[in-house]
């Protein structure tokens, strides 16, 4: 199979993922943080290396400012909700995904205010616009760093640098960005980051993380065993502990740590040239075809590594069912858990077909998916 499909989950994985994770299920499993025996200290140990590498990655200062969460969704679900209060107000854009756009909306209910700015056709905020909607209450603004349907990078530095003058927290939704762009807390001004770590950071399912700026801080929105304070029947001050309740997902997090490893033996800047490369040509070839409409800003430097298209005027979900049973390509198709991005983009009717390069794809790849269109196009005729 080709996969075309790393926005949703990367795959395959560097064999040190696959060999980390079977190595840690093996040969210490414990329930690290619990007991005092050496296989419970040793998955302790592992874990903390992975904050260390995380550390590294995003120029974090303290491995326990980092919260282990089990994707990208509840990184975002702890931000906005342990953070928001009735009476503050949050800005968002109208590109962003529905992890992020429904707990913001969510919270309408207990009185938190909110402004979605309405972002260019092809997926590009207003910086003015989000400058001017900045209010008193203004808390946060919560913003993905690349839209996970057209691909269009935010000017996030830009943004970091109002946020950071007005005294307003900046949210940073790298779901689409980490492990591929670099990203720098202290540069970049962003005080939370939520990333997923089974997409660029090339992690298995089941691992999230959310960075919190020293001196921030949220409600547990969960409380339970952390192996700390257990004489107490409230939940622990220390961080991370006070948001890491239950058994943590250990072969996820030292799987994780592999990717992360990866990435940083490899080079984050070779990762995002070779799928920078990848887009330009496909955007390039699909160029060339008449009945293919492609979305968003159609530069591989202003966008990540995703593609969004219909042909004609087939349903996206049709093309993706042709894609996948006819010429062994994984896309993923519809509305892409975004849906006012699509009204943006003005695809809110048909969805999209989308298809996301990861370090692993060829030029080769690109060169059978644009057969496979070509050839979905004839068949039209
Ligand atoms: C921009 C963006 N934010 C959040 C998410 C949610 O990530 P997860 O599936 O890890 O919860 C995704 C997933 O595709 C995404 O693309």
């Amino acid at each position: 199979m080709i996969y075309l499909d790393n926005a949703a989950t990367s795959f395959p994985k560097p064999e040190e993922v696959y060999r980390a994770v079977d190595k840690c299920l093996r040969e210490y499993s414990a329930n690290p943080g619990r007991s005092g025996h050496r296989m419970a200290l040793r998955a302790g140990r592992e874990i903390y290396e992975t904050r260390e590498l995380i550390c590294k990655l995003f120029n974090i200062e303290n491995p326990m400012q980092i919260i282990f969460t089990y994707n990208a969704t509840d990184s975002l679900n702890l931000a906005i909700k342990g953070l928001l209060k009735r009476g503050d107000h949050v800005i968002t854009s109208s590109m962003e995904h529905n992890s992020l756009i429904r707990p913001i909306k969510a919270l309408e209910e207990i009185g938190v205010e909110n402004t979605i700015v309405q972002c260019k056709e092809e997926g590009l905020i207003r910086v003015n616009e989000l400058r001017s909607s900045i209010k008193d209450n203004t808390k946060l603004i919560a913003l993905s760093h690349a839209s996970n349907v057209a691909g269009t990078l935010m000017p996030i530095k830009a943004i970091g640098k109002i946020a950071r003058a007005k005294n307003i927290l900046l949210l940073l939704d790298a779901a689409q960005t980490a492990g591929v762009y670099r990203i720098d807390v202290k540069k970049m001004n962003i005080d939370l980051l939520a990333v997923p770590g089974h997409k660029g950071l090339m992690g298995p399912q089941g691992t999230g993380i959310l960075y919190l700026r020293k001196g921030i801080e949220l409600r547990h929105i969960k409380e339970g065993g952390t192996g700390s304070k257990s004489e107490s029947l409230l939940q622990p001050e220390i961080i991370p502990d006070r948001y890491e309740s239950g058994t943590p997902n250990t072969p996820g997090i030292v799987g994780l740590g592999a990717g992360i490893k990866f990435i940083l033996d490899t080079g984050i800047d070779k990762i995002r040239e070779h799928e920078e490369e990848l887009t330009a040509y496909m955007l390039k070839k699909l160029k060339e075809i008449d009945k293919v409409k492609v979305y968003g800003i159609k530069n591989a430097k202003q966008q990540a590594s995703v593609i969004s298209i219909n042909i004609g005027d087939l349903d996206s979900s049709e093309v993706s069912y042709i894609l996948d049973k006819a010429f062994d390509i994984a896309v993923r198709s519809g509305l892409h858990c975004a849906p006012l991005a699509h009204k943006t983009l003005g695809t809110f009717e048909q969805g999209t077909v989308r298809f996301s390069m990861g370090y692993f794809n060829k030029k080769e790849d690109i060169d059978n998916a644009i057969n496979a269109i070509k050839r979905i196009c004839e068949e039209m005729d």
